[in-house]
């Protein structure tokens, strides 16, 4: 017998045209109904790939669930951290699908962080030329960020995530209660992404994140509701620019700097992790905002009195080992995907919740006010 389903997750519903709209659903005890909401979708076998950090804590729940409602189900597991997210941990995941026989009418799930969500889902999006896939984020960030949108990926020793694709997920199962495991830092991480929401577009959620954010961490009502109101505003922006021709790369704020942090790091979860480079990221932008005179100093220094009251940092000196200097990270920074013609674009701000993309940005501005922050230790 399969687990009851549980009373009543919050729902988002992600209305893509096509056949492909999904949903997320958000609560505790999600991951012991995977089974049977998989059978929903008339899959026949399922290959889980998670890491071996979750594997140990929820593996055999969700293999036995899906077992339950009579999936055949194998788990493909990787090691833990960002390096994982590279051409030979694609190479292994698809060849642990092959091996399970996971064919294009089943499914591959997708169990733990945004590591594993995007590189199995990648391996969805290219296996067989393409099979279904379903999100099972247990972190923070891949419940308000990574599981939704079907950004899926890889690195490339040349830059972040270089190496993807565009595959939506069939359904997302946010099931609050795995956060309980997940380490302080990690949760932190996570939290980068949900103040970035307020960030970008609606100041009220960050008001309310001030308020409410031990009650996130701490697995009070305020974490569903947190991943509710992110989930709804990614869901709304994927709706309206599932490719990112436009408003998406909002989505992107703080990241320009973090994704060159990460690089420069090495991708070593142990000195940086990805939320982290995203915390120091968003107070760049903040502080790179203020100084082109888009924002008050004021909102800028709210922003990173924030982020570092819930533990984050936000300056590059606190990169542990160093980030290089300002032309390393001007090179880190010439990877990035909005790069137009070798011209950078960033997302930057006129205050809180009013974000916008400034492309064009001149590379000695950025330079100066890199050198001035790596001064300001
Ligand atoms: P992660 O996947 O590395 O997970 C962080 C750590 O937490 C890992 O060591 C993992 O083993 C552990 N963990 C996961 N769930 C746990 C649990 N419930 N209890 C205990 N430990 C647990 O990192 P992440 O922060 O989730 O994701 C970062 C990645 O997401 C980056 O690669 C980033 O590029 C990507 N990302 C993608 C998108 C997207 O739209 N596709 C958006 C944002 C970020
Ligand atoms: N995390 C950025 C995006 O999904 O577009």
């Amino acid at each position: 017998m399969s687990a009851p389903m549980s009373d009543a997750p919050l729902a988002v519903h992600v209305p893509l045209d096509g056949g492909r709209a999904y949903d997320i659903l958000i609560g505790r005890g999600l991951v012991a109904e995977a089974g049977a909401r998989a059978a929903a979708l008339g899959a026949r076998a399922a290959g889980i790939v998670t890491d071996e950090t979750v594997a140990e804590l929820y593996g055999a729940r969700i293999r036995e669930s899906l077992e339950a409602a009579g999936l055949r189900a194998g788990l493909i597991v990787v090691a833990p951290g960002e390096a994982s997210k590279s051409y030979a941990g694609y190479a292994a995941v698809c060849d642990g699908l092959l091996a399970l026989k996971i064919e294009r009418g089943d499914l591959v799930v997708a169990l733990g962080g945004g590591v594993v969500g995007d590189l199995a889902g990648f391996a969805a999006a290219t296996l067989r030329r393409g099979v279904r896939f379903v999100q099972v984020p247990t972190t923070l960030l891949a419940q308000v960020d990574s599981s939704v949108g079907g950004k899926t990926g890889i690195n490339s020793p040349l830059g972040k995530n270089l190496v993807g694709a565009f595959h939506q997920p069939r359904l997302v199962l946010a099931d609050t209660a795995t956060l309980d495991t997940l380490s302080e830092r990690e949760m932190r991480a996570g939290y980068a992404e949900v103040a970035k929401y307020g960030l970008i577009g609606d100041a009220d959620f960050f008001g309310w994140c001030e308020t409410n954010w031990r009650g996130i961490f701490s697995g009070g009502p305020e974490r569903d509701e947190a991943v509710a109101i992110c989930c709804r505003a990614k869901a709304g922006v994927v709706v309206r620019d599932e490719r990112e021709d436009g408003e998406r790369a909002l989505l992107n704020l703080g990241h320009t700097f973090g994704h060159a942090l990460e690089r420069l790091t090495g991708y070593d979860s142990a000195r940086l992790v990805h939320g982290e480079g995203v915390a120091i990221g968003l107070a760049l932008a903040f502080r790179f905002s203020a100084r082109l005179g888009l924002c008050s100093g004021q909102e800028a220094g709210r922003v990173a009195n924030h982020l570092a009251l819930a533990g984050l940092p936000t300056r590059l000196a606190q990169v542990p080992g160093g980030c290089g200097d300002a032309d390393a990270l001007l090179d880190a920074m010439a990877q990035d995907k909005k790069v137009r013609d070798g011209a950078l674009t960033f997302i930057l701000a006129r205050g809180i919740g009013r974000s916008f993309i400034a492309p064009g940005i001149d590379r000695a501005e950025v330079r100066a006010f890199l050198e001035d922050e790596l001064r300001a230790g």
